[in-house]
């Protein structure tokens, strides 16, 4: 199988995590987009959604599922998105999309976070794959100088807008042996708006499309 099409039956199976006549949370990224069209066959028995970044807004709209403001809505019970890294502990890397900011905060709204990638995804240690960081732009040298210092190689993703009118630090040549502790000290870093760690909060559900069929992690 190639990778779309691990990421279409993850995707696919995905749909077994949707609890009916709720408001469920829709990440960002091409497995996430597969989950999208899939869910389009079930959309009458969802109250709506939530989306992590505007394309994600806009593929919902596309196929009619009713899209809500975050701030309109009490309570999301699953949260359904890709990741860029996994390990087995459900600590992800994302944001290679640029809607980290967005996925975050869905994600800690969320009763439960199924994430669906393909296994390719899966790796001891995170790092191999440049973390991402959305920064406020008038911050963006000196966020830059502090990651050096924490030994990471922040490039600047240029003629890159997120959602929320920042800018992305990708930053390379990290050994993450600290998920968690890593994620709080780089947002503590001002000027920095998150990062793409999801360590704190971190998948509930992992689903990785294989050709060995689906493999899960909790
Ligand atoms: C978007 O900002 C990202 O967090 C994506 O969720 C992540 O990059 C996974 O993308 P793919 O599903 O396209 O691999």
């Amino acid at each position: 199988m190639t990778p779309d099409e691990k990421k279409q039956q993850v995707a696919q199976a995905a749909l077994e995590h949707v609890v009916e006549d709720t408001v469920i949370g829709v990440g960002t990224g091409s497995t996430a987009n597969h989950f999208i069209d899939a869910l389009a066959s079930i959309k009458h028995k969802i109250e709506g959604t939530v989306a992590s970044s505007e394309a994600t807004a806009q593929r919902l709209k596309s196929h009619h599922i009713p899209v809500f403001e975050l701030n309109a809505v009490a309570e999301i019970s699953v949260y359904i998105d890709g990741a860029d890294e996994a390990n087995r502990h459900l600590h992800l890397t994302k944001g290679g999309g640029g809607a980290l900011t967005r996925e975050k905060i869905v994600a800690a709204v969320s009763k439960r976070f199924v994430c669906v990638a393909d296994d390719s995804k899966l790796v001891d240690v995170l790092g191999k794959f440049p973390l991402p960081i959305e920064v406020i732009p008038m911050a963006r040298s000196y966020v830059a100088r502090e990651i050096v210092k924490l030994g990471g190689k922040p490039i600047w993703r240029e003629n890159f807008v997120t959602d929320n009118g920042n800018e992305i630090l990708d930053v390379h040549s990290l050994n993450i042996v600290d998920p968690v502790g890593l994620e709080s000290e780089l947002n503590h870093i001002t000027g920095v708006v998150t990062n793409g760690l999801f360590a704190r909060r971190p998948a509930d559900l992992l689903m990785l499309g294989s050709d060995k069929g689906i493999l899960t992690f909790d």
